[in-house]
């Protein structure tokens, strides 16, 4: 089975682990691996600050209590996203507000914005989906004028650019994910990025558990969210080759682009000409002028050997995050793209012939339903 993802992993980051192991830095407390991957990460990003934590679902809850949102707040978040994102926002207290997709990049639709803020909305968490970025120029304005705090959600696009400036410096704060099957991973693992330095403490001092002095007397109600010493290392063994991965990344989707450019209602992902598309995963939307299903045409794929993912259930459908009387605005943008969205194998090691081989198989499910539809 080709899978949708395979970390890229060298013995470069087998050394700096090893190393880091053999320095005792096993804890998230002290060491110089943290702080290096912290600093790195914060350079690469173009900001001032890097906070390093134990996964991308626990950077943006430090995100959210180091905005204070909690309960009678409102936040703005993409409708299609990983639940993570709406989860650090239904955990404080606060109500997510799903905002619906828009059908080109499947970012969240920034027209629908103004209309659904309100006296109580606090924030707005826009995700860059599958690696392209959310206009944040436009976005920032809107927020500006309605004095909302920005979290960008980065999980996805470690090093995409929004007219020339790189996530993690395009909101008040950026909060990534360095998962397996990330641009860059550490195995489980986060980060926050800011300039803000008031954010920067208040995020440091809730991921050690709201520790001060005199030390056990706590002011804030914190959390233990530390990232080990030995996976910072391996972050930035990562990070040294994080360009690298994404020439590789925007090699596979120019590929796919190529090969799948002619069939009809497959709909591809785009790079719109003010951004940098990481590709993160290569996600197509199945429209039915293609004739079969997505799920059917993911059976298909799967029976010849090629895994594939369906894109996210939206925020909207969540019933984790239902409340009786809570406002739940309709997202049929998010919910088409549930139902059509398939992302292909996307590793970086995926060759220019394993894509063809794989467009191929495409090509021949449209093609066979091509002809049933003329026989029938
Ligand atoms: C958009 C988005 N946000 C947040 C997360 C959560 O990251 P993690 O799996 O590191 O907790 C993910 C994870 O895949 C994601 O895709």
């Amino acid at each position: 089975m080709i899978p949708v993802f395979e970390p890229c992993l060298g013995q470069e980051e087998i050394d700096a682990v090893v190393m880091a192991l053999g320095r005792g830095e096993i804890s998230g407390s002290f060491g110089q691996a943290i702080t290096d991957f912290e600093t790195q990460f914060a350079a690469y990003c173009g900001v001032k600050h890097g906070i390093a934590c134990t996964s991308g679902t626990t950077a943006l809850h430090l995100a959210v209590a180091a905005a204070n949102i909690g309960p009678g707040d409102e936040v703005l978040v993409s409708a299609s996203t990983n639940i993570a994102t709406a989860l650090a926002v239904h955990h404080h207290g606060a109500t997510v507000v799903p905002v619906d997709s828009e059908n080109v990049t499947w970012n969240l639709d920034l027209d629908l914005l103004e209309s659904l803020i309100t006296p109580r909305t606090k924030a707005i968490i826009p995700v860059h989906l599958y690696g392209h970025p959310v206009d944040m120029d436009r976005l920032n304005a809107i927020a500006q004028r309605h004095d909302l705090l920005v979290i960008e959600d980065a999980a996805e696009a470690h090093g995409a650019t929004c007219r020339g400036h790189k996530t993690g410096g395009l909101g008040h704060m950026a909060c990534f994910s360095f998962y397996a099957n990330k641009i860059i991973t550490t195995g489980e693992g986060g980060m926050i990025t800011t300039s803000d330095d008031a954010f920067a403490e208040r995020l440091r001092l809730f991921r050690n558990l709201g520790f001060t002095t005199p030390r056990f007397r706590h002011q804030v109600a914190g959390y233990n969210f530390r990232m080990t010493g030995y996976q910072a290392a391996m972050g930035v063994a990562q990070l040294a080759k994080i360009e690298r991965f994404i020439d590789e990344k925007r090699r596979i989707a120019a590929t796919y682009n190529r090969q799948l450019r002619d069939v009809f209602g497959l709909q591809l992902p785009v790079e719109l000409p003010w951004a940098r598309n990481v590709y993160w995963m290569y996600a197509v939307a199945v429209q039915p002028e293609y004739g079969l299903s997505r799920d059917e045409l993911a059976a298909r794929l799967r029976e010849h050997g090629v895994e594939t993912r369906t894109f996210f259930c939206p925020m909207n459908q969540q019933p984790c995050l239902q409340k009786p009387g809570r406002r739940m605005p309709p997202c049929p943008v998010a919910d088409r793209l549930w139902e059509r969205g398939l992302y292909l194998p996307s590793s970086t090691n995926l060759s220019d012939e394993t894509i063809a081989s794989i467009a191929g198989k495409i090509k021949a499910a449209w093609a066979g339903a091509g002809l049933a539809r003329r026989a029938a």
